[in-house]
């Protein structure tokens, strides 16, 4: 096999060479592969090279002899230092923050005065090309803006440093994620987005229609162009019957071919002119009804249809097959909280395990998650130093101590005399403490970060809480469920074994007042060669906010959807 291209090295495990490479397919080099080398870049000194990217910070100096340029190109968070002097090309169209220069130029080292900031500078000598910005328009200048005020320049808020720096830490957990499973042998299954099963059965789904469309467009056409009336219906139908009596009786007259031919043309076109007019009779405005409710009939699957909440119940079929599984896509949730840590698309990493029980289900949960943080430490250094400069003090010790440490494992019901017991002790919740709550945020906070300051994974939940799938337990009141509460975030995954009895699981469709219907093919799993398995969920945004320590989710997406709100 190839080796891999050196731009796409973690640069901390390279030896120094002393030439940079041209990234793949541009026509320049990444500043990360000037910056970010052991030696800082000091060894390319003398080096012609190209770079791109789009000023941070210019400045003229010497009375406008030459400007200072900050250039990043998002390869990394450091910036490339460029030196310019006018007689290359007029300064003004540099400076400004936001602009695109693609250049040409000489690596040096910077005079010694200055070398304590910058290890190595590109001395410009050709402008190969400018994206000019006009200072007083550009929404983005060079002042600290909010991460709110960013959200709404979607568009424009991967230029700056945190949102750049969030994007290469969520690639590269996604990298991480594909790596963890492929690794462990698991296979990448695509699951559907669109889907006419309820996975969590809680009615938090986004519905996928074409009714409202076609409504709008049959209302349109219909004010253009009014119906036919009865009259023109009886009027077309006449005229069929009129046509059909030629055609019968130049048959019976045995007239010639050609004749007969010649009428039976006329009567098909009578016959079309009338189905197209009774079509259009038919045409009313309106959501099309049948016994008083939306026929979904008429919709563009021939029945109702959502946007997936979970890929979960489509992976089982494939798990109970290629044994062990994992899916990595969208997700969509029309829940109204405006809380930081819920968008109604997110991004969800859900493994399926044949063979495997709840414990095994915790283990992998677990190794997951810390080979997340582990991966973090070692291709992300810098940004992870970026986001401890700026946002959050504790995330790489965070990241660190995840990494390393055994989680914590406390049943539902340990899990609530803790609560209890901190109650007891003058702690206090907003929402009531007792066995057979939904732990609320505040109580998995306080199981994390207050009592164990560790990722704590809590099962075997209440059955009445927790959704159809889940195995139940043989005490009959419990579900083999488990959630892994993070500090900072709270729950970060949602698994649990699978109830493989098919009598068992019909049985809780049934008890939670969901249609057999949708689910039969799932019950198809049981009822033919069933088996053991388990899986989790991984919301990957809480992920990013776990180990970045950035506080609303909203600002670890890329295109952030949430009520009232989704831009482009
Ligand atoms: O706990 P949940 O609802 O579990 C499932 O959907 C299962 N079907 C997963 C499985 O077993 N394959 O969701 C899983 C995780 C949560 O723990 C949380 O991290 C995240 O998805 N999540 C959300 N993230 C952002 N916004 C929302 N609205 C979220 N809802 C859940
Ligand atoms: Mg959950």
């Amino acid at each position: 096999m190839a080796e891999p291209a050196p731009s796409l090295l973690p640069f901390n495990n390279l030896t120094i060479s002393d030439t940079v490479t041209e990234a793949d397919f541009s026509q320049r080099v990444l500043i990360r592969s000037i910056l970010t080398r052991p030696d800082s870049g000091a060894g390319l000194a003398g080096q012609t090279v190209k770079v791109g990217g789009w000023v941070k910070k210019g400045r003229e100096q010497g009375k406008g002899s030459f400007a200072f340029l900050e250039l990043n190109d998002g390869s990394c968070p450091a910036n490339l230092q460029l030196i310019i002097y006018a007689d290359v090309a007029p300064l003004g169209q540099f400076t400004p923050t936001g602009t695109c220069l693609h250049v040409e130029g000489v690596l040096q080292m910077p005079p010694e005065d200055k070398q304590g900031k910058q290890s190595i500078e590109l001395k410009v000598t050709k402008v190969l090309d400018v994206g000019a910005v006009d200072p007083a328009k550009y929404p983005l200048p060079k002042t600290r803006l909010t991460l709110e005020f960013l959200r709404d320049y979607v568009h424009l808020r991967p230029r700056t440093n945190t949102i750049s720096a969030i994007a290469r830490i969520r690639n590269a957990l996604a990298y991480a994620t594909h790596t963890f499973f492929q690794k462990h042998g698991f296979l990448y299954v695509h699951t559907p987005i669109i889907t006419t099963s309820d996975c969590e059965g809680a009615g938090e789904m986004f519905q996928v229609t074409t009714l409202i469309n076609d409504a709008e467009k049959v209302e349109k056409e219909l004010i253009k162009n009014p119906p036919p009336s009865q009259e023109d219906v009886d009027l077309a139908r006449s005229v069929v019957k009129e046509k059909g009596e030629i055609v019968a009786k130049l048959k019976s007259d045995k007239a010639g071919k050609p004749e007969i031919t010649a009428a039976v043309a006329e009567l098909t076109k009578a016959k079309e002119n009338l189905s197209k007019v009774e079509e259009r009779s038919k045409l009313k405005p309106g959501i099309p009804k049948k016994d008083g409710k939306v026929d979904y009939g008429q919709d563009f699957f021939a029945r109702q249809a959502f946007l997936t909440v979970s890929g979960q119940l489509q992976v089982e079929t494939f798990a109970c097959a290629l044994s062990s599984v994992y899916t990595f896509g969208p997700t969509f949730r029309a829940e109204h909280s405006h809380t930081s840590r819920h968008l109604a698309e997110f991004w969800m990493v859900e493994p399926e395990i044949a063979f495997a029980d709840i414990e095994d289900d915790m283990k992998c949960a677990e190794a997951y998650v810390r080979f997340l943080c582990q991966w973090l430490l070692d291709n992300c250094l810098d940004d992870m130093e970026f986001m401890v400069e700026k946002f959050d003090k504790k995330a790489i010790e965070r990241l660190k101590m995840v990494a390393s440490t055994n989680f914590v494992r406390l049943s539902y019901t340990e899990a609530v005399t803790i609560l209890e017991e901190a109650v007891s002790k003058g702690h206090k919740f907003e929402n009531k403490v007792e066995w057979g709550i939904d732990l609320a945020s505040e109580h998995e906070k306080y199981l994390t970060e207050t009592k164990f300051e560790s990722p704590v994974i809590v099962y075997n939940y209440p059955k009445g809480i927790k959704a159809f799938y889940m195995k139940v337990n043989p005490d009959k009141k419990t579900v083999a469920a488990m959630d892994v509460l993070v500090p900072k975030v709270g729950e970060l995954i949602g698994g649990s074994q699978r109830e493989e009895n098919y009598e068992v699981i019909k049985e809780r469709i049934l008890e939670m007042g969901l249609p057999l219907e949708p689910y039969e093919w799932y019950l198809d799993l049981r009822r033919y060669g069933t088996v053991k398995h388990s899986g989790f969920g991984l919301g990957f945004e809480r992920m990013i906010l776990f180990a970045t320590g950035i506080d609303n989710i909203r600002d670890v997406i890329p295109f952030p959807r949430y009520p009232g709100r989704a831009d482009l």
